[in-house]
């Protein structure tokens, strides 16, 4: 184990190439406690590769992550969420034909769907179950907890993924696109939700919406064809010559 450095999560010289085709190159970033981050850049540009790497749902080439100083580059996505790290998907993961309230239990255990065992009762997960219809109404979807997944609004769906993220109690969450396809109005209830997350969880979010993002968001990093662009302070970041250059296209 390596000391503690002060960070929520270190990305060291992280590499990483798809047949050949490299989409995380070198990517070397910090993040603090507490931090708002919003990660930009084009479509390609490697943002949920890179996410995939931070979870442990895909193994770099090489480098190093590290949460709170412990290298995690070798731990299973399981792991780490017990460590304290928590994300969304860019698409919804949710199981389609089963109930939410079950969905939110399994999801709370931190399971990925792959190591869900359906034909567990929810009896079998004891306290979870009211952790999860608290999730539920947490997002004001209490009402719909004995109802597929199958059967709610989309703008619905990311409220509960996100609410099952948040139920973890993570140190840092990653949010992929949390905005994308919603309505103005289901944009201001996910906007109203991450807004409230307590100051203890560092936010990573990767999200085109900047109009909406930019509030949420105290550093900024921009990637482009795998690389780390500009990285730093919001309004720094929106001002560089690089950014309008690379996402702005002005
Ligand atoms: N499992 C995979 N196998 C092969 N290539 C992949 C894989 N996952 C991603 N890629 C490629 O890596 C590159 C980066 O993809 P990634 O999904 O990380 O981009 P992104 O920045 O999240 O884009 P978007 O804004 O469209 O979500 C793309 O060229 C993509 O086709
Ligand atoms: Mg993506």
């Amino acid at each position: 184990m390596t000391p503690s450095t002060g960070y929520a999560l270190e990305i060291v010289n992280l590499k990483k190439a798809f047949g050949g085709l490299p989409v995380t190159q070198d990517v070397t970033l910090s993040i603090r406690p507490g931090e708002r981050r919003l990660i930009i850049g084009p479509n390609g540009a490697g943002k949920t590769t890179l996410f995939n790497q931070i979870t442990g749902d895909m193994r770099p080439n090489s480098g190093q992550i590290r949460l709170f100083g412990t290298d995690v580059t070798q731990f299973t996505p399981y792991k780490r969420a017990h460590f304290g790290l928590s994300r969304t998907y860019q698409i919804i993961t949710l199981f389609a034909q089963d109930t939410l309230e079950h969905n939110v239990t399994l999801g709370l255990l931190g399971l990925r769907p792959s190591r869900w065992q359906m034909w567990r009762p929810l009896s079998y997960y004891g306290d979870l179950t009211s952790e999860a219809r608290r999730t539920l109404d947490s997002v004001g979807l209490l009402h719909l907890a004995a109802h597929p997944v199958s059967d709610i609004a989309y703008g619905e769906k990311r409220r509960v993924e996100l609410a099952m993220a948040l139920a973890q109690k993570p140190r840092v969450l990653l949010l992929d696109e949390p905005l994308a396809g919603l309505s103005n109005t289901e944009r201001f209830a996910i906007k109203s939700l991450i807004a409230a997350i307590p100051r203890e969880t560092a936010v990573i979010m990767i999200e085109h919406d900047m109009d909406t993002a930019l509030d949420l968001a105290e550093t900024v990093t921009l990637l482009n064809y795998g690389r780390v662009i500009v990285d730093g302070e919001r309004d720094k970041v929106i001002a560089d010559k690089r950014t309008r250059e690379v996402y702005l296209g002005t």
